[in-house]
């Protein structure tokens, strides 16, 4: 089915190379979903080599972890594991059709990114930023080519959830909007269009869960009762546990720009900001049997 108000989908132009911009958590998600849907060559770039290196192991080993379940043959295995490159030099992108940024949230490093991009890739090229909550309209604002930049925003964890926010910036054109959702397709994700406001639709809804159930721990609930008082709601994961699962700096940054945006709204939670600015990876740990039980460490933050 069609998102409403999507443009005609024959404007689609084909994508036949795809290039991400980071190789951390989402970025690695993120190549692995494009190569193993749309079969093409997927490159990663990052800061240095050892990143690189790291995001495309990521990659090659989840490939394997695939083939081992004989959900992939050797013979796709082989295929998909040498699509899968990566490089230090944007210049590798010169010839994709689609580049989609999952770099650090900061409006001046995307719109950096972005300037770089514009370097080396055809003006065809669709730019694509996978950001959780900052405006894509800014990101695209310096730009000579601001009508290819469109969002394309994927959930963690990218495999499993089929969620897509495909948001259309200011000057996002009908061409790229149509190619983000084919690729959407192609993706077999639900791609739904939004407008491009602050953490678009879903991290609205789910930063005020959050930000209500850290709040309630800020004010001396127990972490464990906080944790779980979704549970009457059904929701698939406790809030810590998702908490972990998107990254406490992510969880923090979405906050954080909501709050600009809606000050009442959105108050940020203390115990949160403590545990970025401590480099906690999350509130909980996990035990050997993958189980996540309290850290003692930030219980007392
Ligand atoms: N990575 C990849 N695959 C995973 C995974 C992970 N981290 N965790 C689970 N899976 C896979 C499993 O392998 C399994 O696949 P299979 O059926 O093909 O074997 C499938 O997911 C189901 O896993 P389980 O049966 O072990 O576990 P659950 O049924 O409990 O599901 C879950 C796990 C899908 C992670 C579920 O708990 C869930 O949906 N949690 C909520 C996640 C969520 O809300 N994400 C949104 C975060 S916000 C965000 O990302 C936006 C950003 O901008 C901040």
């Amino acid at each position: 089915k069609r998102p409403a108000g999507a443009p005609d989908k024959s404007l689609a132009r084909p994508v036949t190379k795809v290039g991400i911009v980071g190789a951390g958590l989402m970025a690695s998600q993120l190549a692995l979903l494009f190569v193993r849907r749309l079969e093409v060559p997927v490159v990663l770039t990052d800061l240095d080599a050892e990143r690189v290196d790291k995001g495309v192991g990521w990659v090659h080993a989840e490939i394997d972890k695939l083939a081992g379940k004989g959900r992939l043959s050797p013979d796709a295995r082989n295929k998909l594991t040498a699509l899968v490159t990566g490089s230090t030099d944007k210049a590798v992108f010169a010839d994709a059709d689609l580049v989609i940024e999952a770099v650090f949230e900061e409006m001046k490093v995307k719109q950096q990114v972005f300037a770089d991009l514009e370097a080396v890739v055809s003006p065809e090229c669709v730019l694509a930023t996978n950001t959780s909550s900052l405006s894509i309209t800014d990101m695209a604002s310096g730009l000579r080519h601001p009508e290819r930049v469109v969002g394309f925003h994927f959930f963690n964890p990218v495999a499993v959830l089929p969620l897509v926010e495909v948001v259309r910036a200011g000057a996002t054109d009908d061409a790229t909007l149509a190619t983000a959702l084919a690729v959407g397709k192609t993706l077999k994700k639900s791609c739904v269009l939004v407008k491009d406001a602050p953490a678009f639709v879903v991290n609205r809804v789910l930063t005020r869960f959050i930000g209500e159930i850290t709040r309630a721990a800020d004010e001396g609930t127990p972490l464990d009762v906080a944790d779980n008082a979704l549970a009457p709601l059904g929701l698939p994961m406790s809030p810590f546990v998702l908490l972990q699962l998107v990254g406490p700096a992510v969880a923090l940054h979405v906050a954080e720009t909501l709050h600009d945006a809606y000050p009442e709204r959105f108050p940020v939670s203390e115990n949160l900001r403590r545990l970025v600015a401590a480099g906690k990876p999350g509130i909980w740990s996990w035990n050997e049997q993958g189980k996540p039980y309290l850290d003692e460490s930030t219980a007392a933050l």
